[in-house]
C-alpha cells in the first residue's frame, strides 16, 4: 500500500480544501485561531514533505535546516515576505503563492478604505454611536473630494492596476503611479496612468495607495521625509504590508496636521497596532482583511491546495515563485 506524503496545514482552511488534501496526504492540521509559535511550527514540520501556510507563519533558513524532508511551501497569500524564497530555492524547496484570485477583491477593499478615509466614515460612525451627533454645520465632518481628484499608486502590479481602473473609470480620477519598472505604453494608455518618480508621486497625489510588495528595500520607504513631500490635505492608504510605513512618523504627521488622514489595513507588528495610531481620529484601522470575502478566501485556499498537490505528486504547480527549481 502506498504511503501518503505527510503535510502540515498550519492554519484552519475550508472543509472542502482539507478534504482534497486528505485524499492525497496524511494531514496534520493546526486548527487554532492563533498561529503556531515558531518552536512548535518547527516540531510539527519535522518529517513533513509539504506545508500549507498563511501570512502568519515565517519560513526561515533555520527552519528549513531543521526540516530537511520539506519539499514544498505553499502559502495562501499573494505576498510572500514571510518566506525566505532564496533559502528555499537553495535547498530545492518549491514555494508557491496565490496571485490573481484576490486581485479584484483586494482592489475593492483598497478603494473602500480610500473612500472611508477621505470621507471620514469611521469617524462619523463613532461620533453617531457615541451619541455625539447633536447638530448640523456646513463643514460638519467635511472630508476630501474623491471623484475627479488625483489618485497616486505606489506599486503598479495587478492590484495597483485594478485600483487604477476603479479610480479612472468609476470616479473620473487622474491616475499617477510609481513602480520599479514602468508599465508598457499600451497599459498606461488603457489605465490613463502617468508614470512619475516616487517624489513627484508623493507631491502630486491627493490620495496615495500603497500596493508595493514588502522587502528589506521597501522597509519604511514611507517615513518622515516622504510624508513631508505629501500635501497636508492628502490621504494615505496602506493595503500592502505594515513595514512599508514608519508608523511613528505617520502618527506624528497625522497628529500635527501635516497629512489629512490615513487608512491602514496592515501594521508593522500586527496583530499589535502602534498605540500612537489608536489615539487619532483621522485614521481608519482595519485588521488585514483586504482579501477577506468568502469566495476569494476559498479561491486562495483552493489554489494553495492545487499547488501543494501538484508539487508533491510530480505535476507542475500553477503558481510557483521559484519555478527555476522545477524540472524542465
Ligand atoms: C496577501 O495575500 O498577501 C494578503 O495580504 C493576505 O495576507
Amino acid at each position: 500500500m502506498d504511503v501518503k506524503p505527510r503535510i502540515l496545514v498550519a492554519r484552519q482552511a475550508p472543509a472542502e480544501v482539507l478534504g482534497r488534501l486528505a485524499a492525497h496526504f496524511e494531514v496534520d492540521l493546526h486548527p487554532g485561531e492563533v498561529p503556531l509559535p515558531p518552536e512548535q511550527l518547527r516540531e510539527r514540520l519535522r518529517g513533513k514533505a509539504g506545508v500549507f501556510i498563511t501570512g502568519t507563519e515565517r519560513i526561515s533558513a533555520e527552519l528549513l535546516d531543521a526540516c530537511p524532508e520539506l519539499r514544498a511551501v505553499c502559502t495562501m497569500t499573494v505576498g510572500y515576505n514571510h518566506i525566505d524564497v532564496a533559502a528555499c530555492s537553495a535547498r530545492g524547496v518549491l514555494v508557491t503563492n496565490t496571485p490573481d484570485v484576490l486581485t479584484e477583491t483586494t482592489a475593492d477593499f483598497g478603494f473602500a478604505l480610500l473612500m472611508a478615509t477621505a470621507r471620514r466614515m469611521a469617524e462619523g460612525e463613532r461620533l453617531l454611536r457615541d451619541g455625539r451627533w447633536t447638530s448640523w454645520a456646513w463643514d460638519f465632518l467635511a472630508g476630501a473630494e474623491v471623484h475627479g481628484s488625483t489618485l497616486g499608486i505606489l506599486g503598479m502590479g495587478r492590484i495597483g492596476q485594478a485600483i487604477a481602473r476603479r479610480g479612472r473609470f468609476g470616479f473620473g480620477m487622474k491616475v499617477i503611479y510609481h513602480n520599479r519598472s514602468r508599465l508598457a505604453a499600451s497599459t498606461e494608455a488603457e489605465l490613463g496612468a502617468r508614470y512619475l518618480s516616487k517624489d513627484e508621486l508623493l507631491r502630486e497625489a491627493d490620495h496615495l495607495v500603497l500596493v508595493l510588495p514588502y522587502s528589506a528595500a521597501a522597509h519604511h520607504c514611507i517615513g518622515s521625509a516622504e510624508l513631508a513631500l505629501m500635501k497636508p490635505t492628502a490621504t494615505l492608504v496602506n493595503i500592502a504590508r505594515g513595514g512599508i510605513v514608519d508608523e511613528d512618523a505617520l502618527a506624528a504627521a497625522l497628529r500635527e496636521g501635516r497629512l489629512a488622514a490615513a487608512g491602514l489595513d496592515v501594521f508593522e507588528g500586527e496583530p499589535r497596532v502602534n498605540p500612537a495610531l489608536l489615539t487619532l481620529s483621522n485614521v481608519v484601522l482595519t485588521p488585514h482583511i483586504a482579501s477577506a470575502t468568502l469566495p476569494t478566501r476559498r479561491a486562495m485556499a483552493e489554489l494553495a491546495a492545487d499547488n501543494l498537490i501538484a508539487a508533491l505528486t510530480g505535476a507542475r504547480p500553477p503558481t510557483p515563485l521559484n519555478p527555476e527549481i522545477l524540472p524542465a
